[in-house]
């Protein structure tokens, strides 16, 4: 289950309604997928085969379509990262610049972990992920990803048009984003 610290005051907030009353109160849809659907040879697989992606993508099928229908998302994909990847500490840098987009940034989180940070009423907060959970950053929010200390992440990115998925930078005045 997702995990939120509050980056102005180090509160933390767990347990499953507590996470999903928080994440409701600032327009972020949470949801959860049951990961025993993962062959588990690719619970801890993070350079992939085109073929394994397939895999993945299918064995949540019926989510992806659900979640689609739901929300107008008409494709879909998966992305991995790891110490594997080329570059990764450039893409990683690269990442946490503050930005925002025209459609939401869904993400499905199938092996390792993430966070996405987020900008809140009262500042900065963390929503640290592990298997099994989808978020949604809302269009317009202000926002960056970056790994755990795990530096592993596979997920399922969903979209309605890849113009949505332009980074927009966001220039923060108010808080420290450190
Ligand atoms: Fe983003």
């Amino acid at each position: 289950m997702a995990t939120i610290r509050l980056r102005e005051t180090g509160e933390v907030i767990e347990g499953h309604d507590k996470v999903q009353q928080f994440l409701e109160s600032q327009e972020v849809l949470y949801e959860h997928w049951d990961m025993s659907k993962l062959p588990a040879e690719l619970n801890a697989k993070f350079v992939l085969t085109d073929e394994e992606k397939a895999q993945i993508l299918t064995a949540f099928d019926t989510d992806i379509r659900d979640l689609a229908e739901r929300r107008s998302y008409v494709d879909w994909d998966i992305i991995a990262l790891s110490d594997s990847t080329p570059n990764l500490d450039e893409l990683l840098a690269k990442f946490k610049n503050v930005h925002t987009h025209t459609d939401d940034e869904v993400r499905a989180i199938t092996a390792g972990h993430g966070i996405f940070v987020v900008k809140g009423e009262s500042g900065y907060y963390n929503i640290e992920l592990e298997p099994g959970d989808v978020i949604s950053v809302p269009e317009h929010t202000p926002h960056f990803f970056t790994l755990m200390d795990d530096r592993q992440v596979v997920a399922v990115r969903l979209f309605i048009d890849t113009d949505g998925w332009v980074a927009h930078p966001y220039e923060e005045k108010e808080y420290s984003v450190e």
